[in-house]
C-alpha cells in the first residue's frame, strides 16, 4: 500500500488526502446481480452496499422501479455481505468492537474517563452551559484527528457542521500551530458547512455519507446537535415532532459512525439553573433533548479561570467519574 509510505514521513497530515483502497463494499461485489439489475441500483444512486443494506424494501423498489420481492433480495444479499442488520457471533461482534479506534482530546485525564479517546463507532455528545468548553473541544479533535496514531490521532480529515456560526479558523490555526503543524494544511482538512436550518443539517448528513466513501474522513463534528432543531420547533406543542425527527438525525449519525468507523462529535447547549444548589442543575431544563442513542455524554462545567470539569453520565460501558482539564490559548491539555 503507496499509504503506509506516506505516513512515515513524519507529520503530514496532507496524507490524509489520499483517495481511499479499493472500495470493497462497492455495489458491484454484491453476489449474483445481472446487468440489468446493476444498473437500475446504480442510476437510482446506489453505489454502495452499506447504503443498500440500511434501506426498506418499498423505498429501494419506488426508486429502482423493481418489484419488492427482488428489492428485499438486494437488502438481503448486501446485508449478508456487510454484516449490517444481519445475524452474527458475539464473537463477530466484539471483534467490531476491538476495531474502534480513538482520537485524543489533549487531555489525558479526559481520554481515560472517555476510555481512551473520543471512540469511533460512537457518538460522543458534550453538554453543558455556554463556555463550558464544548466548541473548544470540537476544534481540539478537529487537529488532533489529523495526527498520525502515534500521537494520539487517526491521520485522517475531518467534517465539521457549524450550526450556529461560530465556527473559528482563527482558533483552529492557533491550535495546529501549538501542536507544531501546518495550520494552512489543517484547515484544508476540515470541511466545514454552515447548516440553516434543521432540514439541511440532516440534508448534510446524507451528503457526508457520500463523502467519506471518496476521502479519508474519521470524525464529524456537529457544533451543535440541538441549536437548530430548537428554532425550528418552538411552539407549543411542536415538542414531540421535535424529538422525533431528532432521533432519526441521531440514528442516521450513529449508522454513519458504525458503517464506516467514524467517531461523532456533537455538543448541546443547555441553560444552568443559577437557583439550584444541589444535584444536576441541568435537569428539568429541557437538558436531555438527546437522551439515549448517544454512545457517551460527558457534562462540561466551567471551574475556577481555565480549569474545565467533565463528567460522564449514564455510560453502559464506562464507570463513572470526573475528569479535570484546562482550555487554554494552547488549547485542550491537562
Ligand atoms: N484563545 C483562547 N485562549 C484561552 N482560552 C480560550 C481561547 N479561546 C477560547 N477560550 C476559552 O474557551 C471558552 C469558550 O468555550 P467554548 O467556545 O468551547 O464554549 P461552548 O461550551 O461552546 O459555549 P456555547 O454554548 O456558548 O457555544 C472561553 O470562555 C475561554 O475560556
Ligand atoms: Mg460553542
Amino acid at each position: 500500500m503507496p499509504k503506509k509510505a506516506k505516513v512515515e514521513e513524519k507529520e503530514e497530515p496532507e496524507a490524509a488526502v489520499e483517495t481511499k483502497e479499493e472500495n470493497e463494499f462497492s455495489i458491484e461485489n454484491l453476489p449474483r446481480i445481472g446487468p440489468k439489475g446493476l444498473q437500475k441500483l446504480q442510476e437510482a444512486g446506489y453505489n454502495d452496499l452499506r447504503d443498500l443494506a440500511r434501506i426498506s424494501p418499498k423505498e429501494l423498489a419506488d426508486a429502482c422501479e423493481i418489484t419488492e420481492a427482488t428489492a428485499r433480495n438486494y437488502i438481503l444479499k448486501a446485508g449478508e455481505t456487510t454484516g449490517i442488520g444481519n445475524f452474527r457471533t458475539a464473537e463477530e461482534a466484539s471483534e467490531r468492537q476491538k476495531s474502534k479506534e480513538t482520537i485524543t482530546t489533549g487531555s489525558k485525564m479526559l481520554n481515560e474517563l472517555l476510555g481512551g479517546g473520543v471512540k469511533t463507532q460512537e457518538i460522543t455528545e458534550a453538554y453543558g452551559a455556554f463556555s463550558s468548553g464544548k466548541s473548544q473541544l470540537g476544534f481540539q479533535l478537529a487537529v488532533n484527528v489529523q495526527m498520525p496514531k502515534e500521537k494520539g490521532g487517526l491521520n485522517s480529515q475531518c467534517v465539521f457542521i457549524d450550526t450556529e456560526g461560530t465556527f473559528s479558523a482563527e482558533r483552529v490555526s492557533q491550535l495546529a500551530e501549538a501542536r507544531g503543524l501546518d495550520p494552512k494544511k489543517v484547515l484544508r482538512n476540515i470541511l466545514v458547512a454552515r447548516a440553516l436550518h434543521s432540514d439541511h443539517q440532516v440534508m448534510l448528513i446524507d451528503k457526508v455519507r457520500e463523502m467519506v466513501k471518496e476521502k479519508q474522513i474519521k470524525l464529524i463534528i456537529i457544533d451543535s446537535l440541538t441549536s437548530l432543531f430548537r428554532v425550528d420547533f418552538s411552539g407549543r406543542g411542536e415538542l414531540a415532532p421535535r424529538q422525533q425527527k431528532l432521533n432519526k438525525h441521531i440514528h442516521e449519525l450513529q449508522m454513519l459512525a458504525e458503517d464506516y468507523n467514524i467517531a461523532v462529535y456533537v455538543t448541546n447547549q443547555v441553560m444552568a439553573r443559577p437557583d439550584m444548589m444541589f444535584g444536576d442543575p441541568t435537569t428539568h431544563v429541557g437538558g436531555h433533548i438527546v437522551g439515549h442513542g448517544t454512545g457517551v455524554r460527558m457534562y462540561l462545567r466551567k471551574s475556577k479561570q481555565s480549569m474545565r470539569i467533565a463528567r460522564l453520565i449514564d455510560s453502559p460501558s464506562l464507570p463513572e467519574g470526573e475528569a479535570v482539564f484546562k482550555v487554554t490559548d494552547k488549547g485542550v491539555t491537562d
